[in-house]
Order: C-alpha cells, then structure tokens, then sequence
C-alpha cells in the first residue's frame, strides 16, 4: 500500500509589521540576534510611519523579519533576522527583497545597510542580492569587529 507522502509545508505569509506584533519582534530578536532593541527601540519602530517593517508569519509564529528607515530617496536598511530553525530555506532572502520593492514603491532609489565582515551568513545573503561595499568602519562593533558598509541600487 503507498504511504502517503506528508503534505509539505504551505509558504509562510507576508506581514507588515505593527504595534500589536511588538512580543513577537521582541522574541525573535533574542533569538536570532541576541536582542539587539529594546521594547522602547521596537515600539518606536513599529509605530513610525517612515520605518517600514516586514514579517514572514506561518500560524502564530514570526520565521523572518526585516525593517528599514526611509530617508529621502534612501532606504536604510537596519534590521534583518530569521528564526535559527528556519534559516537557508530563502526566507532571508523573500524578506528582504520584499523591503527592497516597499522602499522603491516609497520613492527610494538606493538602499544601505551596515554589517559586521564576518557575519558570513549576512555578507553571503547581500551579495546574492547585489549590495557592495562601499566603505568600512574600522573596529565599529564592540567586539573589535569592521562593519562594512554596503549599497544596492534599486532602480534596475
Ligand atoms: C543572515 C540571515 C538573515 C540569512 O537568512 P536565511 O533565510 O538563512 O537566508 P536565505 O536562505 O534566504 O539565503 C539567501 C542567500 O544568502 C546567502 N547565505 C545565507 N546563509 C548563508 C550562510 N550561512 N553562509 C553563506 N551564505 C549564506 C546565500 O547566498 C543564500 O543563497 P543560497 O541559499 O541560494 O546559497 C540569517 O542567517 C540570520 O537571521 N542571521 C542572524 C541575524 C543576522 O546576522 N542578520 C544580518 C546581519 S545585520
């Protein structure tokens, strides 16, 4: 008798990111970046009309989300996780271009994002999606790290 194969996992939605998702950002920031805002940070975030954000949800549970800052007709990019059990499945990826289109739909025409040279895992999502370096800062981060600072056009 065939056994039925197990019905794989429906694609996870994209959400904009609001106040009430305020635990859930809170939460996966600990668990994908340490907790990098506060509920201060998260809360100004979530309720600023110029700091877009984006989550990709299946069921209750926030997999992936990204936020920006627009600033003229530039899109700052200043947040980017994916929950550690959901990583190399193209979340990263979905998420962040989603932001990108947002902030070319909000008129702007670059976007830019500072990371740290060994985050291998978020230099390799960048590149794929066309960031360079432009710049670096040297001994930015707390650990002694550079943080390179990288820009993509938007308009293609
Ligand atoms: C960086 C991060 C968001 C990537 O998310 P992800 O969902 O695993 O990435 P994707 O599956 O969409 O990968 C897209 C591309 O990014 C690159 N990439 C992702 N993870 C990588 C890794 N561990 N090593 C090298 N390249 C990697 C690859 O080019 C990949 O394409 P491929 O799968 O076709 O090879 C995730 O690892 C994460 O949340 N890390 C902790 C938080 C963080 O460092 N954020 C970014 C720094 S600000």
């Amino acid at each position: 008798m065939a056994v039925p194969s197990p019905s794989p996992l429906p694609s996870p939605t994209l959400i904009q990111l609001a106040p009430k998702h305020v635990g859930a950002c809170l939460e996966l920031d600990r668990a994908a970046l340490g907790g990098i805002w506060s509920l201060a940070q998260w809360q100004r975030e979530l309720e600023e009309e110029a700091r877009p954000g984006l989550g990709l949800r299946q069921g209750q549970e926030l997999l992936a989300m990204a936020c920006g800052w627009l600033v003229v007709d530039e899109l700052h990019i200043t947040l980017v996780a994916v929950a550690p059990g959901h990583r190399r499945r193209g979340l990263g990826r979905r998420i962040l271009e989603e932001l990108m289109q947002v902030g070319l739909r909000s008129g702007a025409s670059r976007a830019t994002l500072e990371v740290a040279a060994g985050n291998g895992p978020g230099t390799g999502l960048y590149e794929a999606l066309g960031f360079r370096t432009a710049g670096i800062r040297h001994g930015y981060y707390r650990s002694g790290e550079d943080a390179l600072i990288q820009w993509v056009n938007l308009k293609r």
